[in-house]
């Protein structure tokens, strides 16, 4: 942690959780045994984020597609979600976080949706770490969202469709209130992006590292952040022109 550099830490990490199934299934256990290891590394990767003052995580938790597997596990991710967001909504307000969820959350059982609004309601004032978690999430869904919306502007007369333009874009985006990620982390070894944060992700840093979710902790997160921060982003140009900038 020491080497870290804190004028250089990405505003904005986000994170693709993976791995819980086969880590569980590693231990002999089944599935839903790892989703709930994979709790305990979500408050420790939420509790280094804070310490270290990352403003911004965003964590996904469950995809649109998510809701294809077996209905045992999906059951069983529903409970989990609910549980954990009350449990643990006392002390992310005690450390003056602030929730967010994005994601189609109208296919969320209503006990779910009644837990994710009050968490969100309790924690609106709060100025610390702004934890977002994409729930019933698909990038393609929210860019089609997008669309949706910039066309009824459109029709209302209130938008010239020839003056769209990125901000207009981000602005229907259900992520408008946060920058886009510096930083992307994928656990358990899949290189692919999986229908998360697709416009987003235009220029993060992508990490990709084999540990399984449930393993993941804090010295995992700085080892992420360090792998960053030896990296040049050049967006485009060359990197003599940025060694000139610096
Ligand atoms: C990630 O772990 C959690 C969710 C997608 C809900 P997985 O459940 O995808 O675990 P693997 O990839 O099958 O090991
Ligand atoms: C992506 O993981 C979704 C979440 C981590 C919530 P998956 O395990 O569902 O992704 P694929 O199926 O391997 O692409
Ligand atoms: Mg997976």
């Amino acid at each position: 942690m020491e080497n870290l550099d804190l004028q250089r830490l990405p505003k904005h990490i986000a994170i693709i959780m993976d791995g819980n199934g086969r880590w569980a299934e590693e231990q002999g256990q089944d599935r839903l045994y790892g989703h709930y290891h994979g709790v305990i590394s979500v408050r420790k990767v939420v509790e280094a984020a804070t310490e270290i003052g990352i403003q911004y995580l965003t964590l996904y938790a469950f995809s649109t597609e998510n809701w294809d597997r077996p209905q045992a596990e999906v059951l069983g991710l529903m409970s989990l979600f609910v549980d954990t967001i009350s449990k643990e909504v006392p002390d992310l307000h005690q450390n003056n976080i602030r929730l967010h969820f994005i994601g189609n959350l109208d296919l969320l059982p209503d006990e779910a949706r009644q837990a994710l609004a009050s968490a969100t309601h309790t924690t609106a004032q709060n100025t610390g770490l702004q934890l977002v978690i994409a729930l019933s999430y698909s990038s393609r869904w929210e860019i089609i969202q997008a669309a949706k919306s910039l066309g009824a502007q459109v029709k209302q007369g209130t938008l010239d469709p020839a003056q769209i333009d990125e901000t207009h874009f981000v602005q229907a985006l259900s992520t408008k209130d946060f920058p886009d990620p510096e930083l992307m982390i994928r656990t358990s070894g899949e290189h692919r992006i999986s229908n998360f944060l697709l416009f987003q992700l235009a220029y993060a840093e992508l990490y990709f590292t084999e540990t399984r979710w449930p393993a993941f902790g804090k010295e995992a997160f700085i080892a992420a952040i360090l792998d960053y921060q030896s990296r040049e982003r050049r967006f485009g140009k060359t990197s003599a022109q940025i060694n000139l900038n610096t």
